[in-house]
């Protein structure tokens, strides 16, 4: 698996949201200038999201997903189990929270170690915690770590 961090997520994701602005947008007559401001807090809040507007470690399992996890397990990018798909996250879940864990920390297939996050332990529990009670598990959220 090619290098992908959460910083090249984060400019993928900033580059994305420049084309659409872009391509949105009713252009001001070719200024390049009045796009780019335009674009800007765009930019900002996509930033401030990847790279989690929360101290590291104590953002929520739904900060992080939605920061991060949510890139490829949204739409199901790469085969990644989707959000809500049952099927597709009931033999995982069978794994239970240790054994999710475990593929997440250490990445499975396209499924970059810890989601191409900076997330924690606590915080990549948590997120796996929201992802699959959101597709037919209970796991228990692992208390809070500080
Ligand atoms: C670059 C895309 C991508 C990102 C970002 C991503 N995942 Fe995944 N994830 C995948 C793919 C693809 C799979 C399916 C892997 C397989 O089973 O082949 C997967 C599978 C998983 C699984 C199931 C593992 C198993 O043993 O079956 C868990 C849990 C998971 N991801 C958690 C996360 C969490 C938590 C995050 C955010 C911190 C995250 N993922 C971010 C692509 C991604």
């Amino acid at each position: 698996m090619a290098h992908v961090n959460s910083r090249t997520l984060a400019a993928a994701g900033v580059f994305v949201l420049s084309v659409s602005a872009f391509a949105m947008g009713s252009r001001p007559a070719g200024d390049e200038e009045a796009i780019s401001k335009r674009i800007a807090p765009v930019s900002r809040v996509e930033m401030a999201a990847a790279t989690g507007a929360a101290a590291a470690g104590s953002r929520s399992g739904e900060q992080i997903y939605k920061a991060v996890c949510g890139a490829c397990h949204e739409a199901g990018v790469a085969n990644a189990p989707k959000l809500g798909d049952k099927a597709a996250w009931a033999p995982r879940i069978a794994l239970g929270l240790d054994g999710l864990m475990k593929s997440a920390i250490a990445g499975k297939n396209a499924m970059p170690p810890r989601g191409a996050s900076d997330a924690n332990d606590a915080e990549l529990a948590r997120a796996i915690v929201y992802m699959a009670n959101k597709s037919g598990a209970s796991f228990k959220e692992p208390a809070a770590k500080k």
